[in-house]
């Protein structure tokens, strides 16, 4: 490539392109309504959820929730990077690229990332060639030792760091790295005398991106029968050193494993998460072939984020112990946050790690899959045979902490199960007595708010509509906002951020608001993350669920803004009642002056609806 593809023609280009001819030589598609519809080239299914609007140049699957325009098509189906995108398309239509020279400001940004992803890389190289060297004899004894042969070692790219001070240094300068390079990428770091290699005398792991096409970081493991040259001796040396973050690697958003495991996520609709590289390898060569890990930190909220992308349900292998617990209990709130529906617990036999089980054979553990539970039914079941319950104190106390845990169990049978078998006998309170205070507890949670677009997408359907009303309302105007804006009555105009209660629909309503032309590739520019653009597309492209004419949306819109007044009405009712001694005279004429003033703007609106219906 020449230098850089000129603006006008990746938009000129985008605007020309067929994106249904180019998506249709993957998968088959067939009308349906405005759009097309055909089976997802990038996650099995029997049903097709793939969606194309070719009117606005956008796919997106309702299964596994990829999309994008025909560029990211492009480069998610022949894994290309943008501009391999864009030089793809040009070929297959016949469109003759114009190449700009770069700014040397903007060669050095683009240029940053892809020496230090290319040092990392050729890390990568140099330390897996040298474990099939003589001195990666005894590495090679090791993972032999763990179950792993040469095969393996070449699939998941296993290599040998020296046990010398600068072997890596001295390799990566030779091939043009300099100094800071190889120290901003995390391989090295300064001494006294120069740089200074991070992993040696190490089984190294690299850990690559989620699509795989990069190394980005590496873990490494100690030998446990040789003594280390270059490091501290007698067994201070940690088992496993990590790469530090830098510029093309952050921890938190970084799962090892997630390259090879995607597809089978994908097929299982599931990610198994465990702690080690080496739980992950024996996994899959055991056949199970979901399982990822941090590496050396804890799950994160971003480590969810990055999930949801590709399964809806996440399972946690933890130990049956009081970490294990407080682990289930912090990935319920992050999985929760990022809007994973399920997480499960593989819970572990006492001192077994998951490559432990793995190394027992593939019978071994799928038959552990067998015992996963829902991260609250492991954290009951903790609680239960944790608790002292010689006393009727001791009883209560169990029956407390177990409480919040059993009113989230959604399915009432399975919870009852739950009450009567394991909870009821310990705490000795009747079932009954239990259901009554868990069914005033759900009704109670009923009235708090939940998420704009439910979380995950329905196999092969449109994801839906929320249950709660508010939400439900919030949803279906803001996606007649987005495909239908021409059926917006007046009233839209005195819609704001206070109709809406999802942080989600206010931060959409934000970028229409500041999108006057109404293009929806300027509405998803104003997003703040790929998340919130891939959950707005799912918005703009799922069967609307609402009638496409002008007295209904006006409708809708009515019931939003009363809605709206509503929970106004309520907040100052409650403040003149309930905090009514903490109110200034003033204060108080005030908030009843607007309590006057919103029932007048609420029946006007009701009136309206009613005008508007005869
Ligand atoms: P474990 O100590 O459980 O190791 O650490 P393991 O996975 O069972 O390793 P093997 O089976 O003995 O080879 C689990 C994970 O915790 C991190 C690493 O990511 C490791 O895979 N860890 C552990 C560190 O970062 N530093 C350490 O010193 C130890
Ligand atoms: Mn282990």
């Amino acid at each position: 490539m020449a230098g850089r593809i000129s603006d006008a023609d990746i938009q000129a280009l985008r605007e020309r392109a067929d994106i249904a001819a180019v998506v249709g030589d993957y998968t088959a598609l067939k009308r349906a309504g405005t759009r097309l519809k055909g089976l997802c080239p990038f996650h099995s299914e029997r049903t097709p959820s793939f969606t194309v609007d070719q009117a606005r140049g956008l796919y997106h699957c309702f299964g596994c929730d990829e999309g994008g325009d025909v560029y990211g098509f492009l480069m998610r189906v022949e894994a290309l990077s943008f501009p391999e995108a864009v030089e793809r398309l040009a070929r297959l239509t016949g469109y003759e690229l114009t190449y700009e020279e770069l700014s040397p400001g903007q060669r050095r940004a683009l240029g940053r990332r892809t020496r230090l992803t290319d040092c990392v890389g050729e890390a990568a190289s140099y330390f897996h060639a040298l474990l099939f060297e003589e001195q990666g004899a005894a590495a090679r004894d090791y993972l032999k030792q763990r179950g792993l042969s040469r095969e393996h070692a070449e699939h998941f790219r296993i290599g040998w760091a020296p046990d010398r001070w600068d072997a890596l240094v001295r390799h990566l300068s030779g091939q043009g790295f300099s100094q800071d390079e190889i120290a901003a990428a995390g391989l090295a770091s300064k001494g006294a005398r120069g740089l200074i290699d991070r992993f040696r005398g190490r089984v190294v792991f690299p850990i690559f991106d989620a699509g795989g096409r990069d190394v980005v970081a590496f873990g490494g493991r100690i030998l446990p029968t040789v003594e280390l040259q270059t490091g501290p001796r007698d067994g201070e040396a940690p088992k496993y050193i990590n790469s530090p973050e830098s510029e093309v690697y952050t921890k938190s958003k970084i799962l090892y494993g997630l390259n090879w495991a995607r597809a089978e996520v994908q097929r299982r609709d599931t990610v198994l998460v465990v702690e080690g590289y080496m739980d992950v390898i024996g996994l899959h060569v055991a056949g199970v072939r979901h399982a990822v890990a941090t590496c050396g930190t804890s799950l994160t909220a971003e480590h969810f984020r990055l999930v949801e992308k590709f399964a809806r349900r996440v399972v946690l292998a933890l130990d049956a112990d009081d970490a294990g617990f407080a682990a289930a209990d912090r990935a319920r709130a992050l999985a929760e946050e990022a809007g994973i529906r399920e997480v499960g617990v593989l819970p572990l036999p006492a001192d077994t790690d998951p490559a432990d089980l793995a190394s027992e054979g593939t019978d071994a553990v799928e038959r552990a899959l067998g015992g996963i539970q829902t991260a609250v039914e492991f954290q009951i079941g903790h609680l239960m045979r944790g608790a002292d319950t010689s006393t009727p104190e001791g009883q209560i106390e169990a029956y407390r902490q177990t409480f919040p845990l059993l009113a989230r169990i959604a399915d009432r049978a399975l919870r009852y199960r739950y009450v009567r078998d394991v909870v009821a006998p310990v705490v000795r309170l009747s079932a009954d007595r239990i259901e009554a205070e868990l069914d005033q507890e759900t009704s109670r949670q009923a009235h708090a708010p939940a998420a704009l677009v439910p979380a995950g997408p329905a196999p092969g359907a449109d994801p839906g509509l929320p249950r709660d009303p508010q939400l439900r309302l919030e949803r279906q105007v803001l996606q007649v906002a987005l495909q239908l804006p021409e059926l917006l009555p007046a009233e839209w105009h005195e819609v704001d951020e206070d109709c809406f209660t999802a942080a989600a629909s206010k931060t959409l309503l934000a970028a229409l608001r500041a999108t006057p032309d109404g293009s929806l590739d300027a509405v998803l520019d104003r997003l703040p993350d790929d998340d919130a653009r891939t959950r707005v597309r799912r918005l703009a492209l799922a069967e609307l669920t609402v009638d496409p004419d002008e007295s209904a949306v006006s409708e809708l819109i009515g019931r939003l803004r009363a809605r709206a007044i509503d929970r106004r009405i309520t907040e100052i009712v409650e403040r003149l009642t309930a905090g009514a001694e903490q109110l200034t005279t003033e204060e108080r004429r005030r908030l009843s002056a607007e309590h006057y003033d919103l029932r007048r703007q609420r029946d006007a609106i009701v009136e309206g609806r009613h005008a508007a219906r005869l």
